[in-house]
């Protein structure tokens, strides 16, 4: 959802800026753009392109590049089409300010139209410029510094805002701020850097300020940074040292984000449970979980908020929770939750589940829920992103960046905490006998050894993704455990390939989706040997009887499916709790192959974005 970055120091600032919209080019990559005042310190030179941030490099090849300060920005159109106009930075009337934004500005009609009376006229359809015209605005008919003239204006903005703006002729200072969109700066020797996230920052500094909601920062060259909020109280940053290293941001000899980071899951899932779990014993020790044990034994429900791909891994939590620990659990879309008014508890526990931590939605609902007096857990990858700082408390999944637009490791990652936790209440609360507990933490202790023999089978879901990629549609059919692994492999194929596919419960065809099937439709089934494998064969068996071609995920050593199945793709036993982590492997390969069958850009698929800051 828009990328920023930015930079003020002793270095030329063009080379970080585009380094830096590289790494942020997940957030969003319809158009870039950047403004630097050039090294006569006097002009300010904004560049703007529609397309990648390739095309915006190829624009500037030409241009004066020079300058020691500068601000860049990769976009994701909300308001206004992706074109060069629309994208940022966006100039102030007089052109003597150049701003970005991440975010949405619900009241800019209003500010514009106010504007426009007093005759403004504006270049774009975008919702940012009007805080850039308001902010030259403000400082004309005030005569305040360019500071206090952001000040002002984000007091008549209402909505979501990460901004930069640098003026012309001060070749001294970034203002910068944020409300509801993330932004960090880092602090280098006489340098400062300003990003969405820190993937731009990490190789010049590991020393970071995370900005907090209506926070202003001055970022001044030769002085020390300044944060001042909307009130106009002083705040002292809080400086913060950076886990995450370079390498991890590289794509590591793989033609894509998304194949190494599929690749990357046994060992992202060992060090998901890496400290947690204990080589020698058989015990879980979930820190989060056990400060707070008292709210999660007596917790009279559990609620599930989440968007997406970790939504998925909110109806496996669900499963896990209730099959262990027998509290009642409810999975909500946030974006439903937020706005339909739900009935929250204050001994409801709220478990928040995000990738980037970033999500709006999710992010609003953990605030609905902290309003209402819960008790809010967050499970999320990306380290002091806003919802990890929003929430009570939680646990990280530790699995590294993940830089493919479409989650993979994420998921697996997420499906493994909510694992741990699961087993954590259950065995606070005495409700799973210990011998069960130990099984089922010796189990998701071999997860990661199995995800590797699962790997092998890259080549031949390979060669099978060349049959299936003229398909226009698939259904994904899952059954308990495999249900939300279903609905999984469907989004990822969606999202990547741009075939349509949908998941269902395998038993639910027959209630209406069974009238799709006919010689044409794919059908991946996972069908591994757990309670219900029989009534997955049933299932399987309606869809041959009306010519459907089955692709079927089944355990090693299965003979009863293959008969059956068109195709069949092995994966090792574990228990059925486990399944979907193992299953999902599969269907993310398959996703992949027939994306790049069909030459689509897999890592930056049309129209999304890695982290979805608006509503
Ligand atoms: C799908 C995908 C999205 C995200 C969703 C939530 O591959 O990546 O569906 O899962 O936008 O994002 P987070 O987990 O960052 O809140």
């Amino acid at each position: 959802m828009c990328g920023i970055v930015g930079y003020i120091g002793t270095r030329d600032a063009y080379p970080i800026l585009i380094k830096g919209l590289h790494r942020l080019e997940y957030r969003g990559y319809d158009s870039a753009g950047l403004a630097l005042i050039a090294a006569d310190n006097k002009t300010l030179n904004v560049y703007k392109s529609r397309g990648k941030v390739a095309d915006l490099e190829r624009f500037a090849q030409s241009k004066d590049v020079t300058g020691f300060i500068g601000i860049a920005h990769t976009r994701w159109a909300t308001h206004g089409e992706p074109n060069d106009v629309n994208a940022h930075p966006h100039y102030s009337q007089s052109e003597n300010l150049a701003l970005i934004h991440n975010g949405i500005i619900e009241n800019y009609s209003t500010i514009r139209t106010e504007l426009e009376s007093k005759g403004y006229t504006f270049r774009s359809n975008t919702d940012t410029e009007v805080i850039v015209y308001l902010v030259e605005y403000i400082q004309q008919t005030n005569h305040v510094d360019l500071c206090t003239a952001v000040q002002l204006t984000l007091h008549q903005i209402v909505g979501a805002y990460a901004i930069a703006v640098i003026e012309k002729g001060n070749p001294n200072c970034i203002i910068a701020a944020r409300k509801s969109s993330p932004l960090v700066i880092g602090i280098g020797d006489n340098e400062f850097f300003l990003a969405s996230d820190a993937t731009p920052i990490i190789e010049y500094t590991d020393k970071v300020v995370y900005l907090n909601d209506e926070e202003i920062a001055k970022i001044e060259r030769d002085k020390p940074l300044k944060i001042i909020n909307l009130k106009n109280v002083i705040i002292t940053p809080q400086i913060k040292k950076l886990a995450m290293n370079l390498s991890q941001l590289e794509k590591g000899g793989y033609p894509h984000f998304m194949l190494k980071e599929i690749y990357e899951q046994p060992k992202t899932l060992l060090d998901c449970i890496r400290g947690r779990i204990n080589v020698e014993g058989n015990n879980i020790v979930l820190s989060g979980v056990i400060d707070n044990r008292d709210k999660f034994v007596r917790a009279s429900r559990i609620i599930i908020v989440a968007c997406g791909t970790s939504w998925h891994a909110a109806l496996i939590g669900e499963y896990l929770i209730e099959d262990w620990c027998r509290i009642p659990v409810e999975v909500e879309y946030a974006s439903e939750f937020r706005y339909r008014n739900p009935v929250i508890h204050a001994d409801d526990v709220v478990i928040a589940i995000s990738q980037s931590g970033e999500t709006a939605d999710t992010l609003a609902a953990v605030e609905l829920a902290k309003s209402k007096g819960a008790f809010i857990y967050g499970i999320c990858n990306v380290i002091g992103s806003s919802i990890a700082r929003a929430t009570h408390s939680g646990s990280y999944i530790h699995v590294g960046p993940e830089i493919g637009v479409a989650s993979t490791k994420a998921f697996t990652g997420q499906v493994t905490v909510l694992s741990m936790l699961a087993l954590t209440i259950a065995k606070e609360k005495g409700s799973i006998p210990h011998k069960k507990y130990e099984e089922k933490v010796q189990a998701l202790k071999n997860i990661p050894a199995l995800l590797t023999e699962v790997l092998k089978q890259s080549d031949k879901i390979k060669e099978l993704s060349k049959i299936f990629t003229y398909a226009h549609n698939f259904i994904y059919l899952g059954r308990g455990y495999n249900y939300p692994a279903a609905l999984e492999g469907a989004l990822k194929l969606k999202e990547i390939s741009y075939i349509h596919a949908e998941g269902y419960p395998a038993a639910e065809m027959k209630h209406g989706p069974i009238a799709l099937i006919d010689t044409e439709m794919p059908v991946v089934v996972i069908a591994t040997a757990d309670r219900i494998y029989e009534k997955t064969i049933s299932n399987i068996q309606e869809i041959k009887a009306r010519k459907g071609k089955i692709i079927a995920i089944v355990t090693e050593g299965d003979t009863v499916v293959k008969d059956i199945a068109d195709v069949c793709i092995e994966v090792p036993k574990t228990i059925e709790e486990f399944e979907p982590i193992v299953s999902s492997i599969p269907l993310q390969l398959l996703a992949y192959f027939i994306a790049v069958n069909k030459g689509r850009d897999v890592d930056q698929p049309r129209n999304l974005a890695k982290s979805v800051t608006v509503e």
